[in-house]
Order: C-alpha cells, then structure tokens, then sequence
C-alpha cells in the first residue's frame, strides 16, 4: 500500500515509524515532513493545511491511505474533502473534530450526556465575562472557544490574571476569532493524564495511557510549550481509574456525538484530571497527542496500520485488542535557546547516530531539515529523543543517557521527565 501521512513534528515521525513496519506498507510519503522523517519517508513540500494540495497529489500518487496528524487540517475537513473525492483517510470528518476546534461545543456535548468535566459557563461578552470572575473569584480557568495553537487556556492565580485574560482573548483579540467566545471555568486540582483511544464510533480500542509534561521548566515551572516531554504507562491511572475514565468519559462521549448524528472515526484523545471527586475531562482532541504518541507507539507491538484500515471500514471489533510491549517508555524534548519564545534556527545537530547506537533509543525529529549531510534545527521542539526501559526507571536512564550523546548550539530539556512516575 501507498501511505501519505500529513504533518511535520516528531508526532508525525513517530507515526511514519510505526507505519513503516507494517507488512501492508510498500511506500511512505510525508507532507511535508521534516529532517528525520526524511531518512524513511519521501517528504513532499505541500504544507498540513494545504487541502487541495493535498488532495492532488494523492490522486496523483495513488496514495492508498492518508493519516492526518495535525488538528488544523481536520479542522479545516480535510476528511470530507478526501472521502467526497473516493480517497481513504484516517481520522475525523470536521463535524466529529469540532470536539478539539470548539471548546463550547465540547462542552455542551459533556454536560448533555454527563460526562465528567470542570463547571463552566460560556460568554460572548467581555462585561459579562468579567463580572462573572469577580462573582467567582480565583483561581479559576479562562478558555478561547477556538484553536489557538495550545495557547488558548489561561489558569488564571488571581481575579486581575484572569479578567486580563478575557481582555486579551475578546477585547484585543490575540487569537482572532478563536477568541470570539470563551468559557470559563471551575480550576480543577490533581495530576494529569492523557488517554488515546483508537474508534470507527462503534468499537473502541485504547491505546496505552500516557503523561505530558507541558511546562518548560523542570518541577511543572515557567510557560507552557507544546509539550517537553512524556512517559508511557502513566502508572497513576490504575486499572479501576481507567475503567472509570472508559466508562464515564471515552463511551459516553462517542455514544453521546453518535446521538447527535456524528460517527466519531480515528483517535479520540481526553486529557483527564484525576480530581479527588474522580476523573474530570479537561480536552478532547481530535488526532494523535504530542509528545505523547512518540512514548506510545514504540510500546505498541500490533500493526497500527491495520488497525487505521480497519477504523476507516467501520470494521474496528475484528481488531480488537491491541498488543503491547511491557516496558515502559520515555520522550524527552530537546528545544532550541528561546523556545517557547523566540528561538534559534539553523543550528547543526551533532551526535544522533551516537545516541540511536544506544540501543533501545530512537531519536524522533519535530523541528529539523536536512542540508546536505547535515541536520539543522529548524523549529523551537527540535528532537523527541525516544528510550525504551525494563521500568520507567530504566527508561529514563537510558533517555539521558543518550540526550548526552547529541548537542546542538542553546539545546535545553527537562531533566524531571518521568519522575513523577517512580
Ligand atoms: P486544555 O487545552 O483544555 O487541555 O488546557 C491545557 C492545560 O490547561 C491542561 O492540560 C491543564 O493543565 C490546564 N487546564 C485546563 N482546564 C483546566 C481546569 N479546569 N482546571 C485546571 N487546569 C486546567
Ligand atoms: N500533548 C498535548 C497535545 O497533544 O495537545
């Protein structure tokens, strides 16, 4: 078969990795990829949410499957477009990802059918919305309705932190009409954790749990990134909390959209908070997590590819479940000087061949290109650097260690990426 897969992070080489393996795979193609990517795949320079683009070149090609990884394009129904031209793709039709794209519509969804979730109330003006802080009081969470690139959620310490977030949101506008409306909502408090599961909106198989560790600092401090870093099993997710986390969340929201007329096909992500009063959904998302995908797919023993073929027919339950590998598995970030502000590009990358020798490492690239033999930095995530270990433990020795063997000019990471877990 002849797979395209749409995207450019180390999310998308970790997908492009796994599918790669598949007995079904003869080509790979990636849109438009990066570095990394390019050493298994041939990347094709049409950008994620260029859909027509897209779309010609997989007539053209005779791509058999498309696998989309950003939120972007499926918000944008790259779907509907693909299937409305007889092309087989996996993921969501954009009514079904208007669970990432619209945080009312999420959750709207959640309070109808009881899913789990913190209190919220919805506003389309900034007066009101402010007024509605000073009522409540901090700490409390301010939400742009819209994608924002995952800057759009504000968990705001005091009352000023949280009105000038609804200044910046509705008044300023900072991220368009993303901002339009906004919730707000009740500050929930305990750890997190992210559940994938793989659906055609009958059958469900979950993916292994997994924990992101969004801040940039080591200990949960400084702003939020896109993400630097995550461990898979999150050990805290017990067996009976994930039963629960099924059962209250998973179902009842596919069961939930499918009473609103929406087959939910592909992966449905809930990044959950496991709350005193039990597990609270904070997001869904419509597609692969990152970094979380790059600490689940190199514990996944069965053929992914199949299993996407299998969701696209409707045909899910011959899967299943899913094989895994017993050990765990940590991603740690490795970004360039500045991230998650303005950061450096174009530095040259040394030491990956080094650090994949390590054994049981692979190095998953999000921000690089290749210039001859040589691999630049070329985005503020630069490098998922992927070890797999007997216990989290052992993972997370076997990580450093091999972060140790790679540098380039200003490369910072966490040193605390699954600690929370031991
Ligand atoms: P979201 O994009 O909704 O997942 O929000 C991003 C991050 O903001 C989450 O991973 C949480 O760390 C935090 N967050 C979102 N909603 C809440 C909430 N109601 N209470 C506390 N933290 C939240
Ligand atoms: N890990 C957070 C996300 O993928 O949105």
């Amino acid at each position: 078969m002849r797979i395209l897969v749409v995207g450019s992070g180390a999310r998308e080489h970790a997908l492009v990795w796994k599918i790669a393996q598949s007995r079904l795979c003869d080509k790979i193609f990636c849109a438009p990829g990066n570095g990394g990517i390019s050493q298994i795949a041939e990347c094709i320079d049409i950008k994620a949410d260029d859909i027509s683009g897209l779309l010609k070149f997989a007539r053209k090609e005779k791509i058999d499957l498309t696998v989309v990884g950003p939120e972007t394009a499926l918000s944008l129904g790259i779907v509907d477009e693909f299937e409305k031209a007889g092309l087989k793709i996996f993921g969501p039709a954009k009514s079904a990802a208007n669970l990432e794209a619209s945080k009312i519509f999420s959750k709207e969804l959640m309070a109808k059918y009881k899913v789990p979730t913190a209190d919220f109330k919805i506003f389309d003006n900034p007066e009101e919305a402010k007024k509605y802080i000073e009522k409540i009081g901090a700490p409390c969470v301010v939400k742009a309705d819209g994608l924002a690139g995952g800057k759009g959620v504000v968990v705001a310490k005091a009352i000023d932190e949280a009105k000038n977030a609804v200044t910046l949101m509705m008044q300023d506008k900072i991220f368009g009409d993303a901002g339009k409306k906004i919730i707000i909502e009740e500050c929930l408090t305990g750890q997190e954790a992210s559940i994938l599961v793989i659906t055609d909106s009958k059958e469900v198989v979950a993916l292994a749990s997994a924990q992101d560790h969004k801040r940039v600092f080591d200990n949960d401090q400084g702003p939020n990134t896109g993400g630097m870093g995550a461990y898979s099993p999150a050990t805290i997710v017990t067996s009976d909390i994930f039963k629960e986390i099924m059962d209250k969340i998973i179902y009842r929201t596919i069961d939930g959209l499918a009473k609103e007329g929406i087959d939910y096909r592909g992966v449905l992500y809930a990044g959950v908070m496991l709350t005193k009063d039990g597990p609270k959904t904070l997001e869904f998302n419509a597609r692969f997590g990152d970094p979380e995908t790059q600490a689940i797919l190199p514990r996944l023993k069965s053929d992914l590819l199949e299993v996407m073929l299998a969701t696209r027919e409707g045909k899910l339950s011959k899967i299943r479940n899913l094989e895994w590998d017993d050990r765990a598995c940590v991603c740690v970030v490795c970004a360039a000087e500045g991230y998650p502000g303005n950061y450096t590009k174009d530095k040259e990358i040394s030491g990956l061949d080094a650090a994949e020798k390590s054994g049981d490492i692979v190095v998953f690239h999000a921000g690089t290109k290749k210039a001859g033999n040589k691999i630049l930095t070329n985005g503020g995530r630069v490098l998922g650097v992927t070890g797999l270990g007997g216990s989290i433990k052992e993972a997370i020795n076997k990580t450093y260690s091999a972060i140790k063997k790679i540098n380039f000019e200003g490369m910072h990471y966490r040193l605390d990426i699954g600690r929370k877990a031991i």
